[in-house]
This record gives structure tokens, C-alpha cells and sequence, in this order.
């Protein structure tokens, strides 16, 4: 029949379309399919379950659809695949899945878009069946064939045979290529996990040494500080000016070695605190005490413009409070010497599904240059000994435990940086 007289009958004749559920035991022996080459047939099973699984579904289904619409020139042959969302443990696939619809029409190959009607892929063929491919039921991916040949709606028929072999066939690669897709996802994560816990391993060796460095200089640092400013005091304002400065520059010195040894126990000890449901307002408002004394020192006018109704994240309290102490510190190391500006807002995602946290300063900013680099351990530009440059690098391993995002941006005379945490459900 020519595609014309097909085209005219197409709006005349209604269109049964049938879903047959097939099984293996359902399978009619394929001797009987005597019209179509054994050869062919080899050739459609063998290469669907061989085909290399990176293939991926997508190729597995081109090419069933291609060599059916080789072996019955005069049918459509079509299928539409589900493809399921990246992670495949969702019940319900069919949902969240992409639609993507192949035919192939005795003209040549054709690829359709997605989110099409699937229930009829050939509306110009006056009869199509429509199987389920075996061994993805959930996924409502589905194989179609169409002719003008009544003897198609015939069970028996040589065709329904291969078409069931084929949705079969297909089912397997289907399953090949999602098993293999899942295996990627898993090793990659698993690869994530192992240079996560070779880096926890390396940071709680060096916890350890640290806390061991700690200890040790603690206590003579501490007498070190305190005696110079005994002397200091004693020595009074008008105390010999060669002195007073010496005396200023050992007490400065040894702040200094107390600051990053802190910092350095801060970087590596692992944490024994548990997530729990934590208000960032509450965390925000604790930071900024801790902080009132270097806000004081820098004249920093506090503005807060937090969003109501803001849903508590899950985390680990004191960790994040000490984010907010090194962005606020920083922040102030940045501003100029009075009349500094620190703004904190927060916004809640318009699906409420992150919270947004913006700290805002009006100091000197981030050069580009810097930008990329802030966040590595030790990297600072501070060259007056106020940094140890582990204090970004903290708060980036910290946002990550909680599965939260930090960028740093160039703001209007200042630096801004922008933290995104996934909102409790
Ligand atoms: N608010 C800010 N304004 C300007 N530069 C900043 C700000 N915050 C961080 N930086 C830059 O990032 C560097 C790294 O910060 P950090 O890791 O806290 O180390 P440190 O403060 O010890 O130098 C700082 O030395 C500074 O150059
Ligand atoms: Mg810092």
C-alpha cells in the first residue's frame, strides 16, 4: 500500500491500540516463525544482550528499532524508552522519568523529541501492537509495530513473535545498560568516599600531631603572653620606648604562634558532634558575640536582614558557628581602619528547599587573581601574621559535612560569600 492511500485511511479507520503483557512462558517457540531468517533473528538477540553495556540504553534501543525495521521492511517500528532519573531507587520511574520516542518508518530512521503521546507512534498505520519490554515493567517502556497487514493483530503471526522476542531482548539490554549506569554512579561514588577517607585519615594523623604541638607550647606561650604583659604593664607608659616596643613585638609574636596552632587543631580535628535540627539565625547571632570584640576594633556597623520563617538546617552547632566566626573575622581584616559595613542576610530558596546565607563586607574585596585560591589550606595574603590561611578551608570542610555550598564573589567595594544549605524537610 502506498503511503498516500495510507495517509487517506488513516482519518477514516479507528485505531485499536493493545498492550500485550508477555512472559517468558507466554513465548511462542520461534520455529514457527518460518517467514523471517533464523539469521536475523541471531543477529537481534545476540546483539542487544552483547552489546557493550556503555552503550547505554539509548543506543540499545536505536538499534532494536532499526534492525526490526530491517527485517520487516513495510512496518513501522518504533519504541518508547522511560529513561529513569539518575538515581534509580524512586518505586515510581515512570513519574520522574524522560520520555524519549524512535521510530523507524520504511523511509529511513527517525529520532523524535521528548514528551510525545507514546500510545500511538504511528498514527498513519491502520493497526499497532504495543508491548511492554520485559524485565522493566515500572518503567513503561514500550516497543510498537505497525502495518497495514491485518494478520499483525494476530497473535500467532510470525511478526508478534519477533516483535515478543525483541521486547525481550531489548528488556535485557535495557537492564544491562541501567545495571552498568548504576555500577558507574556506584564506583564513582565509591572513588568520592575512598579520597574523602584517605583525606580524613591524613587530617586526623595530623590532628593528632597538632593537638601533641598544641599541648606542648601551650602552656609556655601562654607564660610568654602573660609575662610580657606584666612587663609591659610595669613598665608603664613612660617606661623606656626601645623596651616597650621589644616587649609589644614578643607579646604579638606569641599571640600569633597561639592563633595558628589553634587554627591548625581547628583544620584537623575530627568532629563528635551529631547533626541536629540547628536555627542559622541563632547560629548567626552567637557568631557575631563571639566576634563583638574585632567588630569593635574595626568600627563595624552590624546590619541583619534575615527572612521569616526561615526552617532550621541539620547540623552540628558549634561547627557552624565557627564558619561564621572565620567569615566575620575575615571581614574584618578586610575593612578599612572606621566606618567599616558587615551585612548578613538570609533567604529562603523560592521552592524551600535551600537556604540562602549572604555575608557582605565593605573592605578591600578579593582580587581575581585571589579568588580561586582563598579557599586552599594556608593560602593568605595577610602578611601582618593576623593569618594562618586554614580559615576558609575550614569553613569550606565544614559546609561540606553538611552538604551545604560556599562561593566567594567580587561584591560593590567588598567581598561577598554566598552559603546555600539544603533546608530540613
Ligand atoms: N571578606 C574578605 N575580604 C577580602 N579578602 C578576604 C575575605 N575573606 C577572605 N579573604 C582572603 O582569603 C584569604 C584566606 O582567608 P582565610 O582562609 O580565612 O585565611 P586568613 O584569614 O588566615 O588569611 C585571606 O588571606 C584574604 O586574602
Ligand atoms: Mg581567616
Amino acid at each position: 500500500m502506498s503511503r498516500s492511500a495510507r495517509s487517506d485511511r488513516e482519518s477514516s479507520e479507528r485505531v485499536t491500540v493493545s498492550s500485550v503483557p508477555i512472559s517468558r512462558e507466554t513465548l511462542v517457540p520461534l520455529t514457527s516463525a518460518v517467514d523471517v531468517e533464523a539469521a536475523w533473528l541471531d543477529r537481534l538477540v545476540v546483539a542487544a544482550c552483547e552489546m557493550p553495556v556503555s552503550e547505554g540504553q539509548t543506543a540499545v534501543i536505536e538499534f532494536m528499532v532499526r534492525s526490526l525495521g530491517e527485517i520487516f521492511p513495510d512496518c513501522g517500528v518504533g519504541a518508547c524508552l522511560v529513561e529513569p532519573p539518575a538515581s534509580l531507587s524512586t518505586p515510581d520511574l515512570r513519574a520522574l522519568g524522560e520520555q524519549q520516542l524512535f521510530k523507524y518508518v520504511p523511509e529511513g530512521e527517525e529520532r523524535r523529541g521528548v514528551g510525545m503521546d507514546p500510545t500511538r507512534l504511528f498514527p498513519g498505520y491502520a493497526y499497532e501492537r504495543v508491548l511492554d519490554v520485559l524485565d522493566d515493567p515500572a518503567s513503561g517502556s514500550t516497543l510498537h509495530l505497525a502495518s497495514d497487514d491485518p494478520q499483525l493483530e494476530d497473535d500467532e503471526s510470525p511478526m508478534m513473535h519477533v516483535a515478543r522476542r525483541a521486547a525481550l531482548a531489548t528488556g535485557r539490554g535495557l537492564g544491562l545498560a541501567r545495571g552498568h549506569a548504576k555500577a558507574t554512579l556506584d564506583a564513582r561514588d565509591l572513588r568520592a568516599l575512598n579520597s574523602h577517607m584517605v583525606q580524613a585519615e591524613k587530617l586526623a594523623s595530623l590532628g593528632q600531631i597538632a593537638a601533641g604541638v598544641v599541648h606542648e607550647l601551650n602552656n609556655p606561650l601562654t607564660s610568654i603572653v602573660a609575662y610580657t604583659d606584666w612587663l609591659l604593664r610595669k613598665q608603664g607608659p613612660n617606661g623606656d620606648p626601645d623596651s616597650l616596643e621589644r616587649l609589644r613585638r614578643i607579646g604579638e609574636s606569641a599571640g600569633r604562634i597561639l592563633r595558628f596552632t589553634r587554627d591548625l587543631v581547628a583544620y584537623a580535628r575530627p568532629s563528635s558532634e551529631v547533626p541536629v535540627p540547628v536555627s542559622l539565625h541563632t547560629v548567626i547571632e552567637q557568631a557575631l558575640a563571639f566576634c563583638e570584640h574585632v567588630l569593635a576594633q574595626h568600627g563595624a556597623e552590624v546590619q541583619r536582614d534575615f527572612a521569616e520563617g526561615v526552617p532550621p538546617v541539620l547540623g552540628m552547632h558549634e561547627q557552624l558557628v565557627q564558619v561564621f566566626v572565620n567569615l566575620f573575622t575575615n571581614a574584618c581584616h578586610a575593612m578599612p581602619a572606621d566606618g567599616g559595613r558587615l551585612l548578613v542576610s538570609s533567604q529562603l530558596s523560592a521552592q524551600g528547599s535551600h537556604l540562602h546565607v549572604i555575608v557582605e563586607d565593605n573592605g578591600h574585596g578579593i582580587s581575581l587573581e585571589h579568588l580561586p585560591q582563598i579557599f586552599a589550606p594556608f593560602f593568605t595574603t595577610k602578611v601582618d601574621g593576623r593569618g594562618t590561611g586554614l580559615g576558609l578551608s575550614i569553613v569550606k570542610n565544614i559546609m561540606d559535612n553538611h552538604g551545604a555550598e560556599i562561593r566567594a564573589e567580587r561584591a560593590d567595594g567588598g567581598a561577598r560569600f554566598v552559603l546555600v544549605f539544603p533546608a530540613r524537610s
